[in-house]
């Protein structure tokens, strides 16, 4: 860590000690954090990203020793998993104890743990002492941050006025958020996709000497009522965004969807989309994201923006893809298949 990360932690752990927010570099994205004993500092939180009260915050910690604390189980299958995914791209959903705020908790009787491996994070909630609830450091429904810079977009007035201090951590290395599971003694069950993948989830009980472990069901309930902030209409750029999924490299995509698209009632010429391309690398892929789809947003000569995402079958999107093509659905305002079967998997819709 840099002498002047060392002088930014020491001013962020006075900030949240004080009630307010500090926006903090993750290996995932940059979150919005506040500290879980300060009312305050929750409730600014919301404010500032204007999200809905129904909507709960990830507590993240740096050791497991912060664990008991916080939650009322603590099942073998959690401990397990955190044993192996810790730090990372993980957030645990397990029953939470009385010392996690409802404003936290949204009122739920769970809380989603997460201890992540970004050092300048790890060691600002050591410093501090207690852990930090932190969402990601963007408004409501829109596309998270992955630079400190893109934080700074994000919240400028209160960055001037001093209520956010902006701690900046260099470009998040994985970009797309944790995974989160809900977790229970016998079931994980993935609520949003995410870093880590459920191969490596499955495959890590798969592996276990420990006959409990062997047996624990993984599922998947990816919707927004499991996952109370996971809208179906998340992570919207500010322009209108169409993503094309196609089996195989086409020759051109514009064949098929013709000079003039419809979005949302709306009329936009091919001209006049900007194209995003992703790496074929899904690493690559995930970490770029975020980036190409805030600076294709920013591009004075176009209207619109579009990705074109090949895939090799139809078979089940794997690895980070998942997570990837999870955040295209919800970021897009239309989505289009080509040469691909009717399937709730590849949804081609306008709305
Ligand atoms: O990688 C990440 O997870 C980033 C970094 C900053 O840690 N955080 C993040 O937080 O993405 P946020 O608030 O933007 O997304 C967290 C998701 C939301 O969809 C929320 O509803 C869900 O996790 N969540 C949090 N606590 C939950 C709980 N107790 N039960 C169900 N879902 C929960
Ligand atoms: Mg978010």
């Amino acid at each position: 860590m840099s002498i002047d990360q060392e002088t930014q932690i020491t001013l962020a752990v006075k900030h949240l000690k004080s009630g307010h927010c500090v926006a903090i570099p993750t290996e995932t994205v940059y979150g919005l954090a506040g500290r879980i004993d300060s009312d305050e500092a929750l409730k600014a939180i919301f404010q500032h990203k204007m999200r809905p009260s129904f909507d709960p915050l990830i507590v993240h910690i740096s050791n497991l020793g912060q664990i008991p604390a916080l939650v009322k189980d603590w099942p073998l299958s959690a401990d397990s998993l955190a044993r192996r995914f810790w730090p990372g791209a993980l957030t645990l959903v397990v029953k939470k104890s009385d010392a996690v705020s409802p404003i936290i908790s949204s009122g739920l009787d769970t809380v989603g743990l997460r201890l992540p491996s970004h050092p300048v994070a790890r060691a600002l909630i050591e410093r501090t002492g207690v852990p930090l609830a932190a969402p990601s450091a963007n408004r409501f429904g829109r596309t998270s941050p992955t630079t400190a810079d893109h934080v700074r977009v994000e919240f400028p007035e209160a960055i001037k006025s001093g209520a956010i201090q902006v701690l900046d951590g260099g470009p998040c290395h994985l970009g797309v958020e944790s995974t989160v599971c809900r977790v229970t003694e016998d079931e994980v069950s993935i609520l949003r996709p995410g870093g880590v993948t459920e191969e490596e989830i499955r495959a890590h009980f798969k592996s276990s000497d420990v006959p409990a472990l062997q047996n624990v069901r993984v599922t998947r309930d990816v919707g927004h009522h499991s996952s109370p902030g996971h809208t179906e209409h998340h992570y919207e750029t500010q322009k209108p965004l169409l993503v094309v999924w196609h089996l195989g490299v086409l020759p051109s995509p514009w064949k098929t969807l013709g000079d003039s698209i419809e979005i949302e009632g709306q009329h936009f010429v091919r001209t006049k989309f900007r194209e995003i391309t992703l790496s074929e690398n899904p690493t690559l892929a995930a970490r770029e994201l975020y980036s190409k789809l805030r600076e294709a947003d920013l591009d004075p000569t176009s209207d619109a923006l579009v990705i074109q995402r090949v895939i090799d079958s139809e078979a089940p999107e794997d690895g980070l893809w998942a997570a990837i093509d999870d955040r295209l659905k919800r970021a897009a305002r239309r989505t289009v298949g080509i040469e691909l079967l009717a399937s709730p998997k590849w949804p081609s819709r306008s709305r």
